[in-house]
């Protein structure tokens, strides 16, 4: 009947949870339509109106209000639940909060439901109802609601359109979208606009090289979308179950959760940025990095020997070849694999090998596993003897310690949520340290990946194993190369925690870090999970080296951003596979740019450290590093942003520019900040490229004495030259940019004078600033530990303009004792001969 006139694109599928014949359809009182292909608009959907929950009276409540939902008949999912509560939570201004959970009368020992708590987010003034950004209706019967922006009425949410189900183990929730230009839901193989042609997206932390179609190491539920007028919202999911997207080209959006709670929040902008700071309230604005992480890492897996890792170094830093700032091991270090010990013959000067390096002003970073070898000879490898006493592993259901293999052979797993593990690592770290004073840790195969599915003795059959519905996984099992969902942790079960395994390590790791050095942690993470940023970095695993890859690092990068992880990169010249000199030259180029900058190979591949290759690869790579390092105190500035009101690092131009239509869907090119654009090659063979610029005047900032400006009020599609020795990379009208004479390491670039780069705008005026302190004391900027300069400059005349550079707060003592330099500092003012692009220079 008409109940079943809906267009195919409009459908919601009534048998996600699995395939159905026409009677088992409409047994379920859906409608069935056949369409020519299988793929693309489901064949069985729901009515126009289909039975779902009622809900009962909105009640005030401490928090905003709520009401008890309950459904007559039970849903065709098994072990449905009849009755929930609903809370609709004021939280700010701009953000709804909205949970569904079962009824906590109903709610008894079996029925208890995990729910994720992130530690504390940042603070906000509660919600005024006055200025509250959105409206909210409820729709009753069947239970839906809406909301809408209230500026201009646009609906944001509908889940009116297909019903709410909530089951043990399958919850679904449907809304329309209000454009069809959605980013987010990582993390995946994709470009920066995700696809809505009823595209399936699967949120399960999974050790997998990136590829299309592919749940990858990290889980974020959190979507942006750019709405007409170049306002956006965001919503977010908070839940740490497998969870599948469906997105549709209605545009519609389904999430289904095969566990814990509907807790979701929407955050109404108005703009892109402040999206992405009401999200970062909830999750937590990411961590201040040390300095010398934002230099260039060094690493590939077949740096055998203590020697062989010396002479990397060496043959870049002692013949003076280019900057580094860290040199890295993979897991060659480690004797039998094992984490926490070093092999006596390959490696038994590494406590020397890092003093030498320290004593180059360079870093030293390795690797580290979670999974702890169980089969050393009890009394020779403490940190599996001494994590038995302390019964910090992850058991399985019967309540052994479940055994996965990993590098090392059979291994167990610590249980990040258990404070004991985290004591225990602590320990181990710090053990650790006292040999080989590394400076940061880097964290791999914490999905956690396991080379057995589930455990060596595989999993016992049960709902958490099998459940009803799986989403679609690599692997096609929630336990394919990982533990059984069985597996018992302090707070749930594994079933719960899986994509909090990541989250829970680098929590771990950071912590420990902090307690031991006393210094500003460095911690790289390969797995993650919303509010990650505040602890660690993330680096997009196992790229292939290929041109497809390069190109896809980009909207990579840019995702991690929109999800609070600033300090993001790809490895540079890809990590499997063999790459070649020219695209090598342009990863490193494009690599640069990355917030996170590290050269990491594969161990059977051919080297690709810049000094095997060329005269002009090398030269091109040379030009890139020394952008990169001149770059550095605008870049550390831009971090502090990040840190202190959670601003994006690299951003989308969408983020810069939301009414200009051409930056919507880009992700070729990407900004520093709001100033800097870069616009690499992705092509092989390309010496030229198709770049937009958006609608501003941009100065080439390669050659600013005979700078090429690009003026133009709308935005421009050009053709740039490329070179093979030349990263695009264009500077904003308005902005000035600080920037420091190269060294060889940050340490020695920190003591270089610094210069700036003025653009200024059409009307004659920039702006810009420099967060500095001594780069790797904890909380700075909290403490007040840091200095904070401001530069103006403004045409006064047509030949004369003015220069003005303010630094608040006050020079703290300490810093005058540990940074001697900059006590000269002091608010300036010059008068300048005229020009469009100008550089200053001065000494702190
Ligand atoms: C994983 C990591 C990779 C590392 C390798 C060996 O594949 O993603 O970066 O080199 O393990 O430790």
């Amino acid at each position: 009947g008409s109940e079943c006139a809906i267009a195919p694109e409009s459908r919601f599928d009534c048998g996600r949870d699995k395939l159905l014949s026409q009677s088992e359809c409409e047994d379920r009182g859906c409608c069935y339509a056949p369409l020519p292909d299988s793929a693309g608009p489901p064949w069985c959907f729901y009515p126009r109106v289909y039975p779902g929950y009622k809900m009962g009276p909105l009640i005030p409540t401490p928090r905003g209000q709520g009401a008890t939902l309950t459904r007559a008949s039970p849903s065709y999912l098994p072990k449905d639940i009849s009755t929930l509560r609903l809370d609709d939570i004021q939280e700010t201004t701009d953000c709804f909060h909205l949970t569904v959970s079962i009824h906590p009368q109903t709610c008894d020992q079996e029925n208890t439901r995990y729910e994720v708590h992130l530690p504390g987010g940042v603070p906000q003034s509660k919600a005024n109802t006055q200025s509250v950004l959105y409206t909210t209706e409820y729709q009753s019967d069947p239970f839906g609601f809406i909301v809408r922006r209230k500026s201009n009425g646009r609906v944001i949410m509908n889940t009116t359109v297909a019903p709410l189900l909530f089951a043990d183990q399958y919850l679904q929730l449907s809304t329309t979208l209000a454009s069809s230009f959605v980013s987010g839901l990582g993390e995946h193989y994709t470009s920066l606009l995700l696809d809505l042609n009823w595209t399936s997206l699967t949120l399960w932390n999974r050790d997998m090289a990136p590829h299309a179609d592919a749940n990858l190491y990290g889980s974020h539920p959190f979507y942006i979308v750019q709405e007409e007028d170049g306002l956006a919202h965001g919503v977010f999911l908070l839940n740490s179950n497998a969870i599948e997207v469906i997105l549709q080209p209605t545009p519609a959006l389904t999430w289904v959760s095969t566990g814990g709670i509907l807790d979701l929040y929407i955050f109404l902008g108005p703009d892109p940025q402040s999206v992405i700071r009401q999200y970062l309230q909830i999750i937590g604005y990411p961590m201040m990095p040390p300095y010398w992480s934002l230099g260039f890492h060094l690493c590939r897996w077949g740096y055998t020997t203590t020697n062989t890792t010396r002479k990397v170094a060496q043959r870049i830093i002692f013949n003076r070849f280019h900057q580094q700032d860290v040199q890295w091991n993979d897991l060659d270090y480690a004797n039998k694999r094992r984490v926490f010990t070093f092999d006596p013959w390959r490696f038994g000067d590494l406590p020397e090998m890092v003093e030498e390096f320290h004593k180059r002003g360079m870093k030293y970073i390795l690797i580290l596993d979670p999974g702890i070898s169980s089969t050393s000879t009890p009394g020779t490898y403490s940190p599996f003897d001494d994590g038995l006493k302390r019964d910090v592993f992850i058991k399985n259901a019967t309540g052994q310690i479940l055994i996965g293999k990993v590098w090392p052979g059979p291994t167990a797993f610590p249980d990040f949520t258990n404070p004991d593990t985290r004591q225990w690592w602590e320990d181990c770290i710090r053990d650790f340290h006292s040999k080989v004073p590394v400076d940061g840790l880097w964290i791999d195969m914490n999905e956690p990946a396991s080379f057995v599915q589930g455990s060596v003795e595989g999993c016992p059959d049960s709902d958490l194993e099998n459940p009803p519905y799986t989403p679609s996984v690599v692997g096609g099992r929630l336990n394919s190369g990982t533990l059984c969902m069985s597996a018992r942790q302090k707070m749930s079960f594994h079933y719960n925690l899986h994509n909090l395994y990541g989250l829970t390590e680098a929590y771990a790791t950071h912590s420990a870090l902090l307690k031991i050095r006393r210094k500003r942690p460095f911690v790289l993470s390969r797995s993650s999970f919303p509010g990650i940023g505040r602890f660690s970095g993330v680096w997009t695993g196992d790229v292939r080296s290929d041109w497809e890859q390069l190109r896809f690092s980009i909207p990579a990068v840019l995702q991690f951003s929109l999800f609070g992880v600033p300090l993001v990169g790809a490895d540079t010249c890809g990590f499997g596979g063999n790459t070649t000199e020219e695209l090598c030259v342009r990863w490193m180029q494009l690599g640069a740019f990355y917030p996170f900058m590290r050269n990491h190979n594969d161990k059977p591949n051919a080297p690709q450290e810049p000094y095997v290759f060329g005269q002009r690869a090398q030269a091109a790579m040379r030009s890139a590093l020394y952008l990169r390092y001149s770059l550095l105190p605008f870049l550390y500035t831009l971090f502090h942003h990040a840190h202190a009101s959670a601003e994006t690092v690299a951003r989308p131009l969408f983020m810069e520019f939301p009414n200009d239509p051409n930056s919507r869907t880009i992700d070729k090119q990407f900004l520093w900040g709001s100033s800097l654009l870069i616009s690499p090659v992705l092509e092989q063979g390309a010496v030229e490229l198709a770049a937009y610029l958006p609608p501003a005047t941009w100065y080439s900032l390669h050659n600013v004495s005979h700078s090429v400006i690009f003026s133009r009020l709308k935005g421009q599609f050009l053709l740039l030259p490329a070179p093979l020795d030349t990263i695009n990379v264009h500077v904003r009208e308005g902005h000035i940019i600080p920037q420091q004479e190269p060294a060889l390491t940050t340490t020695a670039s920190r003591n270089n004078p610094f210069f700036l780069i003025v653009a200024l705008s059409a009307g004659g005026w920039a702006r810009g600033d420099l967060f500095w302190d001594d780069g790797e004391s904890v909380d700075t900027f909290e403490m007040q530990n840091y200095c904070y300069v401001i530069f103006t400059a403004g045409q006064v005349s047509r030949d004369y303009l003015y220069f003005h550079m303010e630094s608040t707060p006050l020079l703290p003592s300490s810093l005058y004792i540990s940074l001697p330099q900059i006590n000269v500092l002091a608010v300036t003012s010059l008068a300048l001969p005229m020009s469009e692009v100008f550089t200053v220079q001065w000494v702190f």
